[in-house]
């Protein structure tokens, strides 16, 4: 794990370094978020990928901190029952989490853990279980997520990618809304399509997808930190608003 010398994890750069230009990005994220479609209650939004690795949950820390920033009430609930790592981004225990919930053991309430951040809130993975897909797949999981629209602005949900296990296509239907983060330079195009059809026909409402690591081929460290422009849906072509940020 990357752990920074002030205790804060490396990949929650918004935390660490709020005035870079990464974090920049990750604001952009955030308000192309807020304005990808006014009309909807997008209060809680899946984010997922096609792949593994491609940086769905430090995309999702860093887009929950920069939201808490501003002064939003923000749960971050990590259903990734699999690979979960919110824990590990913001040092906190995984003792009980989503999976506790789920099974009764706690209330959301006793789950929830306060982040170094203030107005973001975490619940953990909780212990992996052995039936990711069934906890999910439950009257309780839908239940977790109405209880959190009742005391949060946002909600981000992190998850597993889409095209290696069934848990995103379940959890799409149960949120508002759904992301898809793309690793610049390595996600193939028709994936990422086949990807978005999937969840589409799970009755996702597709938002648009966050194009990962997006790198600058200058020298000058600080413009490595590069971040791309935002595409609106016409220009995208695809359906998919496109919004950059790399570390
Ligand atoms: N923009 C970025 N710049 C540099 N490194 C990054 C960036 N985003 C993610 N990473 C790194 O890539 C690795 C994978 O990131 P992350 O765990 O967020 O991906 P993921 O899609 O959630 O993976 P998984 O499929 O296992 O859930 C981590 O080591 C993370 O620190
Ligand atoms: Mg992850």
């Amino acid at each position: 794990m990357l752990a920074s010398k002030n205790g804060f994890n490396r990949q929650l750069i918004t935390r660490l370094h709020p005035k870079s230009p990464v974090s920049e990005a990750y604001r952009t994220v955030r308000t192309n978020i807020h304005f990808s479609n006014p009309e909807l209650d997008q209060r809680i939004i899946l984010v997922t990928s096609s792949g593994p690795e491609e940086g769905k949950s430090t995309t999702l820390a860093n887009v929950a901190v920069t939201m808490a920033q501003a002064g939003k009430k923000v749960l971050i609930i990590d259903a990734d029952l699999r690979k979960p790592v919110q824990h590990k981004i913001f040092e906190l225990s995984n003792g009980r989490g989503t999976t506790s919930v789920l099974v009764g053991d706690f209330s959301l309430e006793e789950a929830l853990q306060p982040t170094p951040v203030a107005g973001l809130q975490l619940l953990t993975s909780g212990p992996i279980p052995p039936n990711p897909s069934e906890l999910l797949d439950s009257t309780a999981m839908k239940s977790l997520l109405s209880k959190s629209r009742q005391g949060f602005d946002m909600v981000l949900v992190d998850s597993p990618p889409a095209m290696a296990v069934t848990d995103a296509l379940i959890l799409c239907s149960l949120v508002d809304g759904v992301i898809l983060v793309i690793k610049s330079g390595q996600t193939r195009i028709d994936i990422v399509k086949d990807t978005k059809a999937l969840l589409e026909k799970g009755q996702a409402r597709f938002l648009g997808v966050i194009l990962n690591e997006v790198k600058y081929s200058g020298d000058d460290y600080r413009y490595y930190y590069y971040y791309g422009g935002h595409k609106s849906e016409e220009e995208a072509g695809d359906g998919a608003g496109q919004t950059g940020a790399g570390q």
